[in-house]
C-alpha cells in the first residue's frame, strides 16, 4: 500500500502539471445553468439586456457561431434548428422595428445599447434561407449608419453613449464596437477593414477618456451626470467588449493586416483584468466600486470579469489570472440559488445600490451564462493541449 502522505504528494504534482490553474473548481450543473438561462430570457427587456442575452445564448449554445468559435464570416447555411432561438428573437425585434427610426429598438436615450442586438441581426441576415429578403441587412445597415453618421461625438471622434449630449460610458464598449467589428468581419475587403479599424479606434478613444492612473476605468465622463467611480460592471463591460472586438479581428480574413491593433487590445484588456483582480476579496468577489472599501460585494461584475479572464487565458495560454477566475467562479456557483437566480447583484439601473430583495439583474443572469461558456471553452482548450 502507498502511504497516504506519499499519495497526496503524488496527486499534488500531477494536478500542478495538468492544471497550472490552482484550486479545484467543479462546474455548475447543466440543470442549474438551464434555469439561469430561462430566467435570463424571461427578464431581459431593455435593449442592452436583450443584446447581452443574445450574445450569451450564442456563446453558450452555438459556440461555433460566436466570435470565439471559428472563422468569420460564419457559414451561410445552418443545420436545421441551429441558432433557432437567437434568430427568432432577432427576427421578432426587426419585425417590430419602427421603419422610420435608424436604431434597431428603443434605447432609453442610449446610442450604444440598441446596437448590441445588431450582431444577432447580422447573423440572421447572413444565414437566412430566403436570400431575396433584405430586411435584416437593411435594419443592420441603418443601425450602423446611426452610430457612424448621426450620433453625437467628441471632437476627436468618440461616439457618444447618449443621444441628447456627448457623454462616454464604459458600458458603450460592449454595446457598439463588437457590432461594428462583426459587421466588418462579415463584409470583408477594404470596407470591412475600415469597419474593424473603427471598432478598434472607438475602444482606443474610450480608454483614453475613461482609464486613469489606477489602470481601472471610470464609469461615465463628460456632460451632465458623470460617475468617476471605478464601477466594476463598467470595467467588465469594457474588457468584455474589447475582447469581442479582438476576437472578431482575430477570426476575420483581415487578421494579418491588424496585428498591432490585436496586440493593443490584448494589453488593454489585461490592464483591466489585472487592476480589477488586485482588489478581489478573499471569497472571490469584486466590490461594486472596485477599489472602495465602503462599497458592497457585486456578483454580476465578478461573473463577467471572470468570463473575460478564462477567455483571455484560452487565447493567450497565459494562466496567471486563472486562480482569480477560479475563486470568482466558485463565488458565482455559491451565489446562484436553486431556482437559477444570481444573488448579490448590483441594481443595474442605479449602479450604486444592491438589487432590492426579490429583484434580479437581467444582465447578471446573462453574465453567468457568458461565464459558463468561457469556463467550458477554457477547459476544452486545456484538455486538447495535453
Ligand atoms: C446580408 O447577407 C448578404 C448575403 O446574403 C450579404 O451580401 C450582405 O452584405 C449582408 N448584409 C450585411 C449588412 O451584412
Ligand atoms: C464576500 O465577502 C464580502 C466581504 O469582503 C462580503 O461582503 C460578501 O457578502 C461575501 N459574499 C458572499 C457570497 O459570501
Amino acid at each position: 500500500m502507498i502511504p497516504l502522505s506519499a499519495f497526496t504528494v503524488f496527486l499534488g504534482c500531477v494536478s500542478a502539471l495538468a492544471a497550472p490553474a490552482s484550486q479545484p473548481v467543479t462546474s455548475l450543473s447543466d440543470a442549474l445553468v438551464s434555469k439561469v438561462k430561462t430566467n435570463m430570457k424571461q427578464i431581459a427587456t431593455h435593449s442592452w439586456e436583450i443584446g447581452t442575452a443574445l450574445e450569451a445564448l450564442t456563446e453558450f449554445e452555438w459556440p461555433s457561431l460566436s466570435v470565439f468559435g471559428g472563422s468569420l464570416p460564419p457559414p451561410v447555411k445552418l443545420h436545421s434548428g441551429e441558432a433557432a432561438d437567437v434568430i427568432q428573437w432577432a427576427t421578432q425585434i426587426v419585425k417590430a422595428k419602427d421603419p422610420n427610426a435608424l436604431p434597431l429598438i428603443d434605447g432609453d436615450g442610449a446610442v450604444g445599447d440598441p446596437a448590441s442586438i445588431g450582431t444577432a441581426v447580422l447573423l440572421t441576415n447572413w444565414t437566412r434561407t430566403d436570400r431575396s429578403d433584405h430586411e435584416f441587412s437593411t435594419a443592420a445597415g441603418h443601425q450602423l449608419k446611426y452610430l457612424l453618421d448621426v450620433a453625437p461625438r467628441t471632437s476627436d471622434g468618440a461616439i457618444s453613449h447618449r443621444a441628447d449630449q456627448v457623454q462616454l460610458w464604459a458600458d458603450f464598449v460592449y454595446m457598439a464596437p463588437p457590432f461594428i467589428a462583426y459587421y466588418g468581419a462579415l463584409k470583408g475587403g477594404s470596407g470591412g477593414l475600415s469597419l474593424l479599424k473603427i471598432a478598434y479606434k472607438q475602444c482606443k478613444l474610450y480608454r483614453q477618456y475613461l482609464r486613469d492612473s489606477s489602470g481601472l476605468w471610470q464609469h461615465i465622463v463628460l456632460g451632465i451626470g458623470q460617475d468617476h467611480n471605478h464601477w466594476a460592471t463598467g470595467n467588465a463591460w469594457a474588457a468584455a467588449g474589447m475582447l469581442r472586438v479582438l476576437e472578431a479581428i482575430h477570426h476575420s480574413k483581415l487578421a494579418s493586416q491588424m496585428k498591432n491593433e490585436q496586440t493593443d487590445l490584448k494589453s488593454w484588456i489585461n490592464e483591466i483584468v489585472s487592476a480589477s483582480w488586485n482588489h478581489q476579496h478573499s471569497n472571490g468577489t469584486l466590490y461594486n466600486y472596485i477599489d472602495q472599501s465602503t462599497s458592497f460585494a457585486d456578483s454580476s461584475s465578478t461573473a463577467l470579469l471572470a468570463s473575460v479572464t478564462y477567455r483571455m487565458a484560452t487565447l493567450t495560454s497565459d494562466n496567471s489570472h486563472i486562480p482569480a477566475a477560479n475563486k470568482a467562479y466558485n463565488l458565482i456557483k455559491s451565489s446562484v440559488d436553486s431556482n437559477g437566480w444570481l444573488r448579490n447583484t448590483v441594481d443595474p439601473e442605479t449602479f450604486n445600490t444592491p438589487s432590492k430583495p426579490g429583484e434580479h439583474s437581467p444582465e447578471g443572469q446573462a453574465f453567468v451564462i457568458l461565464l459558463q461558456s468561457a469556463y467550458r471553452d477554457y477547459h476544452q482548450a486545456l484538455a486538447s493541449r495535453k
